[in-house]
């Protein structure tokens, strides 16, 4: 009965993790890009006015950035699904220069997001860019 009883358990155990570790691996707008947008880059980019014409604070971020165009290039801002055509993670990474951009990179005068950051925002473009 003992030895059933933790076979049971362990199956359970074997269905439940990896459940529990996809839903935490998944971006989340809200809960992991809109504070870091927040804290790198709301300063300047505050009303929309200012260079780059666009608003980085919570209330503005996403709707800035998801299928907007690019002052600076032909691209979107961010183009759902397909990261290597968002001129925002083209601008965080450098690479903008490349694909037609102009000015620096980003955050100006700033250190470069590390490489989670970027990771979480290239999955959360990739994975659809939802709010
Ligand atoms: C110190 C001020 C400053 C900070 C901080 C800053 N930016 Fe910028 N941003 C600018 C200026 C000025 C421009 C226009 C000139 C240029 O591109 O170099 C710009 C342009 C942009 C553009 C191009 C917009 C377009 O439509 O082509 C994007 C995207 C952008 N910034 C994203 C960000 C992100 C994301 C962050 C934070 C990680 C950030 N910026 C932080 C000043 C800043």
């Amino acid at each position: 009965m003992i030895r059933y009883r933790s076979t049971a358990l362990l199956l359970l155990a074997l269905v439940l993790i990896p459940a529990v570790a996809s839903a935490a691996d998944e971006v989340s707008f809200a809960r992991d890009i809109a504070p870091l947008l927040n804290a790198r880059c709301a300063s300047c980019h505050l009303t929309g006015q200012e260079d780059g014409n666009l608003a980085l604070h919570p209330g503005a971020a996403w709707a800035s950035l998801v299928n907007v165009p690019s002052v600076e290039s032909s691209l979107m801002r961010v183009k759902p699904g397909s990261p290597k055509e968002s001129y925002l993670l083209l601008k965080l990474e450098g690479n903008h220069l490349d694909a037609g951009g102009t000015g620096r990179q980003m955050p100006l005068d700033g250190t470069p997001l590390d490489a989670t950051a970027l990771e979480r925002i290239r999955s959360w473009i990739a994975g659809g860019a939802a709010k």
